[in-house]
């Protein structure tokens, strides 16, 4: 079995073919993320990025959004258009094979977690993803991005891509911390895993010490256990 595991994300679209022991067949490939990123111009720049790859038996996808059943129902970072589009229907109609598609954070957590316990994953990238997991079960959709962090910023006005370019790498570091200060009471996670674009700008930070920083391809590989 391999599995074609396709990463859409705020700035980039990426994709690998996997096979049945998590081994890659071949190259990862990346294209940017067609603005703006209608439904439309992201199936069809998917369609010419995984065109070259090796042949693959079914396909993941992980979507900056809720996805539910298939079916997407936000992209804060893409567009609108996003409300109610089938994607898992039209990645199966466009190669033919089975598709599971879930949502970003959710498979790169899948990728990383022990599967023991309550472990929290948050990405940092274009946005900050949030996956929540008990046991090895992910609770899905959980979209903490946009609940109200301090005074009137959500997490990911205080912690995306955005933000950390606004206010610098050093200023970035602390919010996170101060981010991570305010959800472990929360959540009271066994580890906290922190993965996305972003994460390797906090190799500087200090962490708490059940917080690691986790390899941004874990979102490809978490395509794989997608399928368990
Ligand atoms: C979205 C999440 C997504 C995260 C990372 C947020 O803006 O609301 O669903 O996981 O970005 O892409």
């Amino acid at each position: 079995m391999d599995t074609l595991c396709i990463d859409i994300g705020g700035s980039g679209l990426k994709a690998i073919v996997l096979d049945a022991q998590g081994q890659p067949l071949g190259e990862r490939v990346r294209v940017e993320t067609p603005r703006p990123a209608t439904p439309a111009a992201v199936m069809h720049a998917l369609a010419g990025l995984i065109a070259p790859l090796a042949a693959f038996d079914r396909v993941s996808v992980g979507f900056p959004g809720v996805v539910v059943d298939g079916t997407t129902h936000s992209a804060p970072n893409l567009h609108p258009e996003w409300a109610g589009f089938p994607l898992a229907a039209t990645l199966a109609e466009h190669t033919g094979k089975p598709v599971r598609a879930a949502n970003d954070a959710g498979v790169q957590g899948l990728g990383v977690i022990e599967g023991r316990g309550v472990e929290l994953v948050l990405t940092l990238g274009t946005g900050m993803g949030f996956a929540l997991f008990s046991g090895g079960h992910y609770v899905p959709n959980i979209e903490m991005a946009h609940h109200i962090s301090r005074g009137r910023r959500t997490y990911e006005e205080r912690i995306g891509n955005a933000a950390r370019e606004r206010v610098g790498n050093k200023r970035w570091r602390r919010r996170v911390s101060r981010v991570i200060a305010q959800l472990e009471p929360v959540f009271n996670y066994r580890v906290l895993y922190l993965g996305g674009g972003n994460a390797r700008h906090l190799a500087a930070a200090a962490l708490p010490d059940n917080a690691r920083v986790v390899a941004n391809v874990a979102g490809l590989l978490g395509g794989l256990r997608l399928w368990d």
